[in-house]
Order: C-alpha cells, then sequence, then structure tokens
C-alpha cells in the first residue's frame, strides 16, 4: 500500500520552504512597523461560529466546510478563514479593552472542501491581517495600503486592486431587494446556480463567471448607485486618502466577496499571471460582525493573503548554501577528532555537516558542491600525523593547513566579521 497525500493538499518540500520563510519573514517586520502583533488561534472551532460569522447561505458555509461531530456529540470545523477565530478571541479575552491599538496578524492554515486546481487547495496558508475598533475611512486606506506594501515586500509587482462599497445595513436591504426583484425577471435567462442564488444569496449573482450570464449580469442595478450618504461619503474618503498615497485601483461594482460579513469597503488584489485563480488577496470591513458574535459593538477590517498563490508568485533564488562548512574526515581514525571540531564549530555559530559513512575524497567534494558549503576541512593520514586539518576555501580553491584552535578561531571570524 502506498499513502499519498489528501486530494487538495500538498506538502511544502525543503527545496520550497525558503521562499515561504522568505514572505513570512517579510511579514512579521513590515507588519511590526504598521503597529500589528501577532495573534495565534486553534484550527478548529464551534461550526456555529462560521455559521453565524460567515454566513450560512456561503458557498463556503454550505458547500466547503470540514464539520466532524465530536466525542461529545458537539459540531466542529476546520476553520475555512482566520476572521471569524480571531473576532470570537477578541471577544472573549477582552481585547478592545486592553490594546489600545487593537492590530493584530495570523497565518497558517485553512481548510476548505473546494474542487482542487491550480491555485486552489482544500488545505491552503494564509497571512491575515485585521484591525478593531476604527470607523474612520483612513484606516481602510492604511489596511489596504498595507496589504500592498506586503505585495512589494515580496517582489510581486505585476497585480491590480480591485474596490468596492457594498454598503451598510442601512442601504443594502434595499438594493438587494432591488437587486433581487430585476434577477427575478431575468429568471431562466441565468445559469442554474445563479437563478438558486436569486433566493438564497442575490448579491453572489454578481460573482458569477459563467460567459452567457455576464451581458445580463452587467444590466443589473448597481450598489454604487444606491449607497446611503454615510457609506458614500464613507468611499468617497477611502478613495481620496488612496489617491492621495498614489495607490491605484479599479472600482468594480460586481466585487461582492465571498464571505456575508462585509460592509463598506471591500477590496481584492489579482494577478494575471496567476491563471483562472487569480486573487492574491481579498478583505474589506466587517463593522457588525464582532457584535453578530456575541461581542460589543466594534468595528473592524483585515485582509488575508493565499500563500500558495504568492509564493507561486515570488521569484526562485539560488538555492540557500547548506553549510558554512563540511567535514571530511579520510584518515582511519579522523572520525573522534572531526565529532570533536564539529561541535566546537557549532557551538560557535557555524553551519557544520559531516558525512560519517566512508566514501572517497572525490565523492565527499561533490557532496560539498551539492550543500554549497563555503569551505571544507579535510583531515588525512598526512594531516592526523601532523596535527593540523586542511581547510579550504570552495570558491577561491585555496587550501591552507591549519590546527584545530586556529581554524575555530578563522571561521568564527568570517562568518561573523
Ligand atoms: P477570502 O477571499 O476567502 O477571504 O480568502 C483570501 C485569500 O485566500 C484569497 O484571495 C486566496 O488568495 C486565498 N484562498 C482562498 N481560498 C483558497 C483555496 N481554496 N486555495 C488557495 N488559496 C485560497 C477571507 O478568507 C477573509 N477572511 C479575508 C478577510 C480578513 N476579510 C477581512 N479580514
Amino acid at each position: 500500500m502506498k499513502f499519498q497525500a489528501i486530494k487538495g493538499t500538498h506538502d511544502i518540500l525543503p527545496d520550497e520552504v525558503g521562499a515561504w520563510h522568505r514572505v513570512e519573514v517579510a511579514a512579521r517586520e513590515l507588519f511590526a512597523r504598521y503597529g500589528y502583533r501577532e495573534l495565534r488561534t486553534p484550527v478548529f472551532e464551534q461550526t456555529e461560529l462560521f455559521a453565524r460569522g460567515i454566513g450560512a447561505e456561503t458557498d463556503i458555509v454550505s458547500k466547503e466546510m470540514y464539520t466532524f461531530e465530536d466525542r461529545d456529540g458537539g459540531s466542529l470545523t476546520l476553520r475555512p478563514e482566520a476572521t471569524a477565530g480571531i473576532v470570537r478571541a477578541v471577544i472573549e479575552h477582552n481585547l478592545m479593552n486592553t490594546d489600545p491599538a487593537l492590530r493584530v496578524y495570523a497565518l497558517g492554515p485553512m481548510f476548505r472542501r473546494e474542487r482542487p486546481q491550480k491555485g486552489r487547495y482544500r488545505q491552503f496558508h494564509q497571512v491575515d491581517v485585521e484591525a478593531f475598533g476604527f470607523k474612520s475611512p483612513t484606516i481602510d486606506a492604511e489596511v489596504i495600503e498595507l496589504a500592498l506594501a506586503f505585495l512589494d515586500a515580496c517582489g510581486v509587482t505585476e497585480r491590480e486592486l480591485v474596490l468596492n462599497s457594498v454598503g451598510d445595513s442601512s442601504c443594502r436591504p434595499a438594493y438587494v431587494a432591488r437587486l433581487q426583484q430585476a434577477l427575478r425577471e431575468l429568471g431562466p435567462a441565468l445559469c442554474g446556480d445563479c437563478q438558486r442564488r436569486v433566493e438564497t444569496n442575490p448579491l453572489r449573482v454578481l460573482d458569477c463567471k459563467v460567459p452567457a450570464d455576464q451581458a445580463a449580469i452587467d444590466s443589473l442595478p448597481r450598489i454604487s448607485d444606491h449607497l446611503c450618504a454615510p457609506c458614500a461619503e464613507h468611499f468617497a474618503e477611502v478613495r481620496r486618502q488612496l489617491e492621495l498615497l498614489g495607490i491605484p485601483y479599479r472600482l468594480s461594482h460586481r466585487l461582492v466577496r465571498g464571505l456575508d460579513y462585509y460592509v463598506r469597503t471591500t477590496f481584492e488584489v489579482t494577478s494575471s499571471a496567476l491563471g483562472a485563480q487569480s486573487s492574491i488577496l481579498g478583505g474589506g470591513r466587517y463593522d457588525g460582525l464582532v457584535k453578530a458574535l456575541g461581542g460589543p459593538d466594534l468595528p473592524g477590517i483585515g485582509f488575508a493573503v493565499g500563500l500558495e498563490r504568492l509564493v507561486s508568485l515570488v521569484a526562485d533564488s539560488e538555492p540557500d548554501s547548506r553549510c558554512d562548512v563540511f567535514l571530511m574526515p579520510l584518515a582511519a581514525n579522523a572520525l573522534d577528532p572531526a565529532l570533536r571540531l564539529q561541535r566546537r564549530l557549532r557551538q560557535a555559530g557555524l553551519r557544520v555537516l559531516l558525512d560519517p559513512e566512508e566514501r572517497s575524497f572525490k565523492s565527499r567534494m561533490k557532496q560539498a558542491d551539492k550543500l554549497g558549503a563555503r569551505f571544507t576541512a579535510i583531515l588525512g593520514e598526512d594531516e592526523l600525523t601532523r596535527g593540523v586539518w586542511t581547510l579550504r576555501d570552495m570558491a577561491r580553491s585555496e587550501q591552507r593547513q591549519l590546527t584545530e584552535e586556529k581554524i575555530l578561531d578563522e571561521l568564527k571570524e568570517t562568518t561573523h566579521g
């Protein structure tokens, strides 16, 4: 029997993990500059949290969650996204009362049972950013600017920011009623999925990708024409500030996003380099969510970046060197001094590898090359009798004979100097 990774999941192999580290380090450094701190929540939560948070009629909740019964009969779900769990943690620990600038980020795996394809997985990873307690449109612009600064830090330049406002509880219901009316009139002209959505979640029709539906969808009423005055003012100020910061964007009245908690500003960044799954990140404002999940009336806004998609856009770099020194105990009695030197060099902060198998000089040199060793240290019969090592600088093809103490001194300097 041969085991394989579950469909829609994937291994991140050692040769690939460098790019992951680079984007993770970039996230941590950048987010700290904007005052964000890390929050880690569990990968599973009560099912009800996601149903109430994301919306029972969304594709995520109705079709894509990994839900299972716990042994005590409770219903648990692997998190399909990070926001609901973060909001739960904020409420549970009263973070809004103790943190004067509640900005957090999270990093980790999410689970959605979608149809796997390039860029779409059943276990994928997100970097997620959330800011709580700010009504001002300034935070919308700041969060969007942060999202783009993160892509800059990762070297992703081929991208487009798409922006919309989906209104709030005072203007959206009337718009949705209008939209629903218009959709009912279109009726069978729409695809099967859209016909169902007319009754369950009419806004999602705007997200339909079926080519035959596009002309009809373009003729539908637009939310941008139906925003109430406060929502319109908020959106105008977000746009003004983005323009002030020199951030280009494209307005799309069809950007409704797949989660129900959004109000006012929604945004996505897409890249044509990604193919069909072109969304690198998505986010928006969710002012009613904290209250809906049992907390105070605390506004919130954030975004999440899909790391598989981001990493696929990050340029491959030279494979990293794996070791500073590769030790080659060649003489019969060379292993003991090699083990001692290996330990001392590692204690001094150097990356050291030693192959304890019996191999020829030539195959050991090949190994050192493949590992990107900066130095090799050779201990053959001749060296052993004279109490020295041959230290070879691999890039310069120069070698010298040195005692163990001298090697330690010199290499400590090259690494830390
Ligand atoms: P989302 O748009 O569902 O938003 O996901 C954000 C990003 O996660 C997407 O743009 C995409 O890059 C990645 N992603 C989503 N599903 C998959 C998948 N099956 N395979 C690979 N990557 C995927 C949210 O999750 C919201 N919680 C974002 C947010 C935070 N809004 C406010 N705060």
